[in-house]
């Protein structure tokens, strides 16, 4: 549209620029021409934390944080939720479609004949303490695979990045089940190539000395469902490092594991686990008023809540939460339900949240089925790893085929010394003094 630009009036120089906009978007790279000289080197944007900057272009994942909107390829997650496998949903999330029935089962026997790992590196995972976070032994565990397969740094080979892919998606769920049964001190399952994507990361998990291990199948939709919920979400914290890592061209295994490193933090994935210390700390129903009051007053965050994108409620809460009901008819009722839901309901009630536009996130429930379905809180981190491990790839293949992409390289703005001389030890500490 011809109007689709912007007026800028420059008030140092009274220079007037004709600035385009792209989908309501200033371009960065136009600002530079706006200079005070020729050895000025321009208007640059400064956008700590990227609150207003878009940092690709994108057809993934779509999110109307204000209308509590979550759609992957166009589709609602409530549907997809409903209606789909999470391998059906990891290969729309990968390739832009649905699979059609053919398409869908090479692609699951794809990632099938990639879920054992070599066993060096289940020695590897041998190595860790007895009481080895799981998330650090996935994060450094994805990373040593780099080693295992040296031609993934091929980046630029279309078939090679898709071998790579497969082999992480198959890969994680086996990972992930060592190092739960690592912390366990129980011996390895390998995989089962009978069983669905979850149903085999559970035989991993929880066989014991039977010769085949059953599923139960409310519990395994149930995991299915929490991994469609999990798969992606646009250009979070870890999709950003994923995005990052991999423009340098480094190898996906490396950058997996960096965005899996990001997501550990506890205010992005690894709230789960904080949830539940939080409702640990909180003990019962009763004390719920005082601990929000404690939180209004500074003292801490209510975990859980609150999303830099979401200023409704979060629609994976939503189907979380109605998926706990299906948990909970086979687990029991988790008792920290009840803590959870009336923490939930006076914090929709008080001005502070309201006002915040504080919501439930997805890891506010999400933690409470886990605990139901026998995993430990230092668990819940590695179950969101898995399915985002196919958000963070399919947002790598993005990039990587994206020309406009280059080396993520922000710029800063210098707030320290000018050029100073060079001062000997000896005078040193009276320059110390002085600071
Ligand atoms: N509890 C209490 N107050 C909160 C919370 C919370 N959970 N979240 C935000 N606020 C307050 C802030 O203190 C701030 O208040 P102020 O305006 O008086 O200073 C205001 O709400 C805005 O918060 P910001 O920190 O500016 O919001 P931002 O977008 O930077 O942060 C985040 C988003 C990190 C998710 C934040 O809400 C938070 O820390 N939540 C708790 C951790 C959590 O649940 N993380 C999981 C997110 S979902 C995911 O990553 C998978």
């Amino acid at each position: 549209m011809e109007n689709e630009t912007l007026t800028v009036i420059d008030n140092r120089t009274q220079k007037t620029y004709t600035i385009p906009l792209y989908k309501g978007t200033v371009r960065a790279m136009d600002l530079r021409q706006i200079k005070t000289g020729p050895d000025d080197f321009g208007v640059m944007t400064y956008d700590p934390a990227f609150m207003n900057t878009a940092s690709c272009q994108s057809a993934i994942t779509f999110i109307d944080g204000d209308k509590g909107i979550l759609r992957y390829r166009g589709y609602p997650i409530e549907q997809l939720a409903e209606k789909c496998t999470f391998l059906e949903v990891a290969y729309l999330i990968m390739f832009g479609e649905l699979p059609t029935e053919t398409q869908l089962k090479d692609w699951v026997d794809n990632i099938k004949y990639h879920t054992m790992i070599h066993e060096t590196t289940k020695k590897f995972l041998e190595g860790f303490r007895y009481n080895a976070h799981p998330m650090g032994m996935f994060v450094s565990t994805v990373a040593a695979l780099s080693t295992v397969y040296a031609e993934s740094r091929n980046v630029h080979d279309p078939a090679n990045r898709m071998l790579q892919i497969h082999r992480l998606i198959g890969k994680v769920p086996t990972i992930a089940a060592y190092t739960y049964r690592h912390s366990l001190g129980y011996p390895y399952v390998y995989p089962d190539n009978d069983l669905s994507y979850t149903e085999n990361f559970m035989n991993m998990l929880w066989k014991m000395v039977e010769p085949k291990y059953q599923a139960h199948p409310a519990m395994a939709r149930a995991l299915d469902i929490l991994f469609i919920l999990h798969a992606d979400h646009e250009q979070n914290c870890s999709a950003n490092v994923m995005r990052s890592v991999g423009s340098s061209l480094a190898d996906p295994y490396v950058c997996v594991s960096s965005a899996a490193a990001a997501l550990s933090g506890p205010l992005h994935g690894g709230a789960n686990e904080e949830v539940l210390k939080m409702l640990d700390e909180i003990g019962s129903k009763d004390k719920v008023p005082a601990y929000i009051e404690s939180v209004k007053a500074g003292h801490g965050k209510l975990m859980g809540f609150g999303h830099r994108i979401y200023k409704n409620y979060d629609p994976r809460a939503r189907i979380l939460k109605w998926a706990a009901d299906r948990v909970f008819d086979v687990t029991g009722r988790n008792p920290k339900l009840d803590i959870a839901l009336e923490l939930e309901r006076i914090a929709l009630e008080d001005e502070y949240f309201i006002k915040r536009k504080l919501y439930p996130n997805v890891d506010f429930y999400s933690g409470i089925i886990y605990q139901a379905m026998r995993f430990k809180p230092e668990m819940f981190t590695v179950l969101f790893a898995i399915p985002r491990t196919v958000g963070w790839l399919a947002q790598w293949q993005e990039l990587i085929m994206d020309a406009e992409q280059k080396i993520a390289r922000p710029r800063q703005i210098f707030t320290g010394h000018e050029v100073r001389n060079f001062v000997p030890i000896e005078q040193r500490a009276a320059i110390a003094a002085k600071a």
